[in-house]
């Protein structure tokens, strides 16, 4: 794990927007799975603005989800789809053959998870994901106490996740369980690269760098990925020792 540390978030955002672009640019087929939330949506602004001011052709990508809430329907704004539609597919212009994501309405979504690990073992693998890092430390929603084992699962989602999720709904809404890439997804992308920002992220990344590494601290599992980075903006790095 490479630790990078940037002054601001917005100075974060433009470095992840470059490392998505470059990564586009260099392999053009490039499958790119995008985390959702408060975190990376500043990057794929940017993203947005430099495909169009530089008309990079971003046509042959594939992009996938890195989870979304089970049961939460793709017109809700806090669905993870939503996002990422509004945020990066439709200011990209992504054809939907090349957007791959979890039906969080699915009747079998566990045969959902099951379609999803065959979908990226016929795109070659995921070359570029983008995580956040949640409150208790998960990753997706690989929460602590997941097994490194799973390949995309349905998990039952920590309490903390719960209620923190809560800021991304206009109403009150169950949020029982998710559905996400496991570690065994995480582990055989090519490049990770966890993004963390503001004061509020500073004792989970100080957990995430220097606890020892295990499924307590979800987080920490990403120091064993031999090409992965934390890029960390001044204030969720104020507590590293
Ligand atoms: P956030 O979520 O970007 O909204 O802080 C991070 C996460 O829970 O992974």
């Amino acid at each position: 794990m490479t630790l990078r540390l940037f002054e601001t978030h917005e100075a974060l955002s433009l470095a992840v927007a470059n490392e998505i672009l470059q990564r586009i640019q260099r392999k053009p087929t490039s499958v790119i799975c995008l985390a959702t939330g408060d975190t990376p949506l500043r990057a794929y602004q940017l993203l947005a603005e430099q495909v169009a001011k530089n008309n990079v052709d971003v046509s042959q990508a594939h992009f996938v989800a890195l989870d979304e809430w089970a049961g939460v329907p793709p017109s809700n704004p806090g669905s993870c789809r939503h996002f990422l539609t509004q945020h990066v597919f439709t200011p990209l212009a992504i054809k939907a053959s090349h957007i791959h994501l979890f039906d969080a309405l699915a009747a079998d979504i566990r045969r959902e998870c099951a379609a999803m690990n065959d979908t990226l073992k016929s795109l070659g693998g995921i070359d570029l994901m983008i995580v956040g890092i949640g409150m208790n430390g998960h990753v997706g929603f690989n929460e602590p106490g997941v097994p490194e084992s799973n390949y995309a699962h349905v998990i039952d989602l920590d309490e903390i996740t719960q209620s923190v999720g809560q800021k991304y709904f206009s109403q009150p809404m169950k949020l029982s369980q998710g559905i996400t890439m496991g570690w065994q997804n995480i582990f055989e992308a090519r490049t990770v690269i966890l993004m963390a920002n503001g004061q509020k992220k500073a004792d989970i990344m100080k957990r995430a760098v220097e606890e020892p590494i295990s499924n307590a601290c979800p987080a920490t599992l990403l120091r064993k990925h031999a090409d992965s980075y934390f890029f960390v903006d001044a204030l969720a790095a104020s507590k590293l020792a």
